[in-house]
């Protein structure tokens, strides 16, 4: 049983440099195809014909009809296998004429009449993760206009298929050559993951200043084993990792698996909070049009979302591990907030977590009278 509190105490403040795009200061929030279509975009509802496009109109649909644009999440997201195995005549890159029958950039203009973002895949690389097109270095220039002609919003930029100099060269590059078309692109960087996610290899000054948000560890599958690891390992590295981010420039977990198959409501409930805390971008990768209930108030909590996204962007840290399964996470807030996160790892039973009417100053002396105050057997 997996058993989460929010609460708000108090804080502080810090000034950050970030991508002088002016994007995402704020985590992004929106959908994103990946854990849950992979490659088979909507392939399950006609495994012959499937025209993944409908998928992608669908999803925004779902955003602005019900209730999860206003909320802020925005972005519709395509990840792999989106292309053609084959570049056009003039060395552009295209979207598979069978299941984009209508373009990137129809789909794009689909999104923004409904007030929402459109973002694309590519990969600094010979090819893709799923073996499509890649982005070398030569082409760099060529897929940044591409995509802004299509009037694309975000750019996930893979590394699969490159050694660490051509990456070190690539992602400032396609930075360089985002912000050159004049469009407001959100770049999004898989560089250090593919770089083991710490320093020395990883210089977050230099990502925080070439990319809006960054993949940092290995990729979610729909499970709480997976999820937990990739928990344990960000707030392990917390001290590296907290003063990495800020507005503009943000640690990417990955997505939201709320609303699959693999993890139960507490679980979900657990990584919507954890993810408010650790100021990640939300994006969810499920079936918005078969959601349940659940799912949805999980996911659409607006105390979870006004925690991820505030304004001073500074995300939160693990500030006290217990013996008896329960961590504390706390996380500074604007207007001399915070938050406080009760975690349970505790998998026998319930566990019933309370702060003692505390006059203690701090969230830490609160959080260390509680627990010596209600010690279970
Ligand atoms: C890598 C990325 C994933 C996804 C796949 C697509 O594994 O980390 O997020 O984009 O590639 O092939």
């Amino acid at each position: 049983m997996h058993l989460v509190e929010l609460l708000f105490v108090s804080s502080l403040s810090v000034a950050t440099f970030a991508l002088d795009n002016g994007l995402m200061r704020v985590p992004p929030m929106g959908w994103l195809a990946w854990e849950r279509y992979r490659c088979d975009i909507d392939c399950d509802h006609d495994p012959k014909n499937c025209i993944s496009e409908n998928l992608f109109m669908d999803m925004a649909d779902r955003l602005s009809e019900d209730g999860w644009r206003e909320l802020g999440y925005v972005y519709v997201n395509i990840d792999d296998c989106w292309s053609s195995m084959k570049r056009d005549d003039n060395g552009r890159l295209q979207a598979d004429p069978k299941r984009f029958p209508g373009g990137i950039h129809k789909l794009a203009r689909y999104m923004h009449d409904r007030g929402l973002k459109l973002g694309i895949y590519g990969d600094m690389g010979t090819h893709t993760c799923g073996g499509y097109p890649g982005t070398t270095l030569d082409k760099i220039e060529l897929d940044a206009q591409t995509f802004a002609d299509w009037e694309v919003d975000m750019f996930k930029f893979d590394g699969c298929y490159s050694n660490a100099t051509e990456q070190e060269q690539g992602y400032p590059l396609m930075s360089k050559a985002l912000n050159a078309t004049g469009r407001p692109i959100g770049y999004s960087c898989s560089w250090p993951a593919y770089q083991g996610g710490l320093p020395p290899k990883v210089n977050y000054t230099q990502l925080g200043e070439i990319c809006n948000l960054w993949r940092n560890y290995g990729d979610i599958q729909d499970s709480w084993d997976s999820v937990l690891k990739i928990i344990n390992w960000f707030f392990e590295n917390q001290n590296v990792l907290v003063s990495a981010a800020g507005p503009g420039k943000w640690n990417d977990p990955d997505m939201l698996i709320a609303g699959d198959f693999g993890l139960s409501m507490e679980q979900s409930r657990s990584q919507m909070a954890i993810w408010a805390m650790m100021a990640a971008p939300l994006f969810m990768s499920n079936d918005l049009r078969t959601i349940n209930s659940g799912a949805r108030s999980i996911l659409q909590n607006k105390i979870a979302i006004s925690i991820n996204q505030d304004p001073m962007g500074i995300p939160g840290r693990s500030i006290l591990k217990e013996k008896s399964g329960i961590d504390v996470y706390w996380r500074p807030l604007s207007k001399n907030a915070s938050a406080l996160v009760f975690f349970s790892r505790r998998n026998d039973m319930p566990t019933d977590t309370r702060l003692p009417s505390a006059n203690s100053t701090t969230p830490q002396a609160a959080t260390r009278s509680m627990m010596s105050s209600r010690r279970r057997p």
